[in-house]
């Protein structure tokens, strides 16, 4: 049974390392990778004109087939519907959510456009996985087509209760597209309650537990928590205690012995990166004997640089960062160093390791791909401490991490004292305990489990829910 991903982003390797900021692809390309098959989406170019025939790419055992965006689908499908209303909201954050009526328009015409491609490309027995928000609606536009296949969605991001998704115009039109998969998987409990409860107050769906009927097809609604490749990550960290890359060698040689504090977030105000820094800012003002001891690194690759809020809150980490450190810097230590670049997977793995403590403090996030990335790095025999909002999906496994809300600064202030304080042998027992649970729900665990639910395979949907 050859598998078809979906996802609006696709990123075709080249020879060159790849750079890859964002939790979907870096997940996707190891679960493929292993298994072949076809990788569907949007090249990430824009076409001027007519969009673009799909272009096929052969990499390895899998294909990539791509299709350009035009200018104006990528203002109202992507910047628009998808990254202006469903992001925010989605997060839950209704203050920052901008509804126009012409960029869903726009959304759903992608949405169809896709289908019509991707009904030319699949062969009967294909077992078709489509991921993210950019993408609700495509199981609803191949049965239009006829597809028969089994289709499943997984949900990269949060899913609001319906009285939150209810604000969004034509919510119900929308939600009930998600009755055409066979198989919806969300990041969490929470999440997957969510949308059954959506789709039963918004939309009229008959519900017992996890499966869900609306229409002619039943579909099962479960969490399957997303992982990451643990393994191949302690390698690439325990690699870089022995030869160190270049940016690593210089930030340990410009820390000396200072303790090292890191976040690593894409440029995204989900991700509570201001919030952070103020939090880091009150730490070492209420503790002036910890200045000149630590720094905080964050790097926050841009993202979605088009979306007005994005902008702002690149110039607004700017005005922080520069503000604190104009504050409580010295001539000899800045307090806290952000860079807004991406970095290689191996790169991270050794700041990781290098740093003492994981600040991760989204104020909402579907999962969080670096809490474990940051376990996953430690060295067993020394790690660090992972600072956890409690409000990124992750919180839900990785309850040994200390765990804070991040709309709390004098909370994450204290987390990261008790962080930089703490004794070894409980860093060490908190790790173990850590790294046991993604270990054991790692990215390949997840493909696997998901497949099987998809795959109806002797009742195992109903077997695993
Ligand atoms: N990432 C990266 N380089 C960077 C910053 C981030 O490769 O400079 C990767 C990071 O290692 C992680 C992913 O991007 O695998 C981010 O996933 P996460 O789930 O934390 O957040 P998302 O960006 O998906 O919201
Ligand atoms: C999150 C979303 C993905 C998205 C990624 C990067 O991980 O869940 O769907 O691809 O962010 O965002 P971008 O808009 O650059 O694709």
């Amino acid at each position: 049974m050859r598998l078809v991903i979906v996802s609006n982003r696709v990123t075709i390797p080249d020879r060159h390392e790849k750079v890859m900021a964002g939790g979907l692809a870096v997940a996707l390309r190891e679960a493929l990778e292993q298994r072949g098959g076809l990788w569907f989406g949007w090249s990430g170019a824009v076409s001027e004109g007519a969009p673009a025939p799909v272009r096929q790419v052969e990499h390895g055992n899998v294909t990539y087939a791509v299709t350009d965006l035009s200018e104006a689908e990528r203002q109202s499908y992507y910047l628009g519907f998808s990254n202006r209303a469903l992001w925010p909201l989605m997060h839950y954050r209704l203050g920052l959510t901008e509804f126009q009526r012409s960029d869903y328009m726009g959304y759903l015409g992608v949405n169809r456009r896709f289908a019509r491609a991707l009904a030319g490309l699949i062969k009967p027995d294909d077992m078709i996985w489509i991921h993210d928000y950019h993408l609700i609606p495509l199981a609803a536009e191949l049965r239009r087509r006829g597809v028969t296949n089994r289709i499943g969605y997984f949900h990269h991001i949060p899913w609001p209760a319906a009285e939150i998704m209810g604000v969004l115009p034509f919510s119900a039109t929308l939600i009930r597209t998600m009755a055409a998969y066979d198989l919806v998987g969300m990041q969490t409990e929470v999440d997957a309650r969510n949308l059954i409860d959506g789709l039963v107050s918004l939309c009229g769906a008959r519900s017992d537990g996890r499966r869900v009927r609306l229409g002619p097809r039943e579909t099962t609604v479960r969490a399957f928590p997303i992982g990451i490749d643990v393994e191949g990550f302690r390698r690439l960290a325990a690699a870089s205690a022995r030869q160190a890359t270049t940016p690593l060698r210089a930030t340990r040689e410009s820390l000396g012995q200072r303790k090292l504090v890191i976040g690593v977030d894409r440029l995204d105000y989900s991700k509570g990166i201001v919030q952070r820094l103020e939090a880091f800012g009150e730490f070492l003002r209420d503790h002036p004997e910890e200045r000149g001891r630590v720094s905080l690194l964050q790097i926050a690759p841009p993202s979605r640089s088009d979306v007005p809020e994005y902008a702002d809150l690149d110039r607004q980490s700017d005005e922080v960062a520069g503000r604190l450190n104009a504050q409580l810097g010295e001539f000899d230590w800045t307090p806290i160093r952000v860079v807004k670049k991406a970095y290689s997977r191996k790169a991270l793995a050794g700041f990781y390791r290098r740093a003492q403590v994981g600040l991760v403090t989204p104020m909402r996030d579907g999962m969080n791909l670096v809490a474990k990335e940051y376990i996953a790095a430690q060295d067993p025999a020394d790690p660090g401490v992972l600072v956890l909002s409690r409000f990124a999906g992750a919180a839900q496994q990785m309850s040994e991490a200390l765990i804070v809300n991040p709309f709390d600064s004098h909370e994450v202030a204290e987390a990261i004292r008790t962080a930089l304080a703490m004794p070894k042998t409980e860093r060490i027992r908190r790790f173990e305990k850590l790294y046991a649970i993604i270990a054991a729900t790692d990215i390949d665990w997840w493909t696997r489990q998901y497949l099987l639910a998809l795959s109806g395979e002797a009742g195992a949907a109903e077997a695993l829910a």
